[in-house]
Order: C-alpha cells, then structure tokens, then sequence
C-alpha cells in the first residue's frame, strides 16, 4: 500500500519510515514539488487534516493514501505554549534550534527550571474513502537547558516520565517507545490494515 507522508520534516519522515516499514511509504516532494500549506487549524487534529487534505488534493491520485502529522509539546508552567505554534514558536521560519532556544529563554524569564510538560501528535489519514484522525501523547519535565544531540526539535529539554536523561539523552530506541507519534501511529496502522 502507498502512503504519501505530507511532511518535509526529515526527522518524522525518518520515525515514520522505520515504524511503516511494511508500508511504502513516499514522501509527498519526492512526488510533487513541495508547496506551502497554511496550518490555521485550531488544534493539532485541525492542522494534521489540513495538511493532508492539501496534499491528497494536489496529488489527483485517488490510489494513494496521504498520512499527515501535526504535533508539539505543550508547557505547563508557560500555560501550554506553544502547543500548535511550536514549529514557529521563535517566529516564522525558524529553525529547529531556534526554537528549542526560545522555549528554554521562555522558561527562563519565568524562573522556571523545571516544568510539567507533554507532546501531543495528531495523525490524518486521507483517502478516496474516508478521512481519520487519531492521537498520542507522551508525558514528562520540560527543563530550562539543552542535554544531548539526539532526537529533533525540544528533544534535548524534555525528560520522559520514568527516566532521569533528555530525548536528547536517551537512544532512539527509547524515543519510538515512549513517544507521541508512535503511539498515534500505531493506532494509524491498524486502521490503515483493516
Ligand atoms: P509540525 O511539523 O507543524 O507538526 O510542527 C511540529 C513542531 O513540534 C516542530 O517544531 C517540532 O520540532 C516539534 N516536535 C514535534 N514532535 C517532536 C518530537 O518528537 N521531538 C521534538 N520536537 C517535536
């Protein structure tokens, strides 16, 4: 079965790829040239279905299946920032790095060393015959430093529930565990399979 990803993120591509290896999975530039889609969901279910609307819509191949993800970690002591604005939480356009920097500023200015934090990953699954969406979520301590060069994105400032090191810290192998987009994915998988 083909199943576009509408993401050019390198670091879900790489999650996905190793989770769907039964799977075919393409990324939608490999197919088309990679467009720009205006995420003004009002949640990350919201913004996953737009995404792959958008590209289900510019593929015209009603043989395909698109899968989009739409996720971000949520603060509790910054009252859930930046939530669906984490990937321009330092301004449109910025960088992974920039962004990990902002929150860690952010928390900063709060006095904050330690906060309760989560992600949240929305997957939508777009085809001919219906539209799906299903979630995860993984739990843990948002820090107010960077540990680690694993993982992408806030990896290096969140410790999972249970463990003592950063996602930047800890293997992959821990990450695909535990993580939000496993989780919303492997539920993706068996609706996918049925
Ligand atoms: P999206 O691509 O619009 O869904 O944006 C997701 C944002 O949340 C990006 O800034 C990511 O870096 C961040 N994010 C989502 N999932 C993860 C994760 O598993 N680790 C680290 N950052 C993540």
């Amino acid at each position: 079965m083909k199943l576009v990803l509408a993401t050019s993120n390198r670091g879900k591509i790489k999650e996905i790829t190793a989770m769907y290896s039964d799977f075919d999975v393409v990324p939608y530039s490999e197919l088309i040239a990679p467009f720009e889609i205006v995420e003004d969901g009002v949640d990350f279910k919201a913004n996953a279905l737009i995404k792959a609307r958008a590209v289900y819509e510019a593929l015209h191949d009603d043989t395909l299946i698109v899968l989009a993800d739409d996720s971000g970690i949520s603060v509790d002591a910054l009252g859930g920032a930046p939530g669906i604005y984490s990937a321009r939480y330092a301004g449109m356009g910025a960088s992974d790095t920039d962004n990990l920097y902002a929150l860690i500023e952010a928390l900063n200015v709060q006095g904050v060393t330690h906060s309760p934090a989560h992600y949240t990953a929305a997957i939508a699954m777009v085809s001919v015959q219906e539209e799906a969406t299903v979630h995860g979520w993984m739990y843990g301590t948002a820090i107010a430093e960077a540990r680690g060069e694993g993982g992408f994105g806030y990896d290096p400032m969140f410790i999972p529930s249970g463990y003592e090191h950063t996602l930047g810290e800890l293997s992959s192998e821990v990450k695909v565990r535990l993580s939000h987009r496993s989780k919303a994915l492997a539920l993706a998988k068996m609706m996918l399979q049925r």
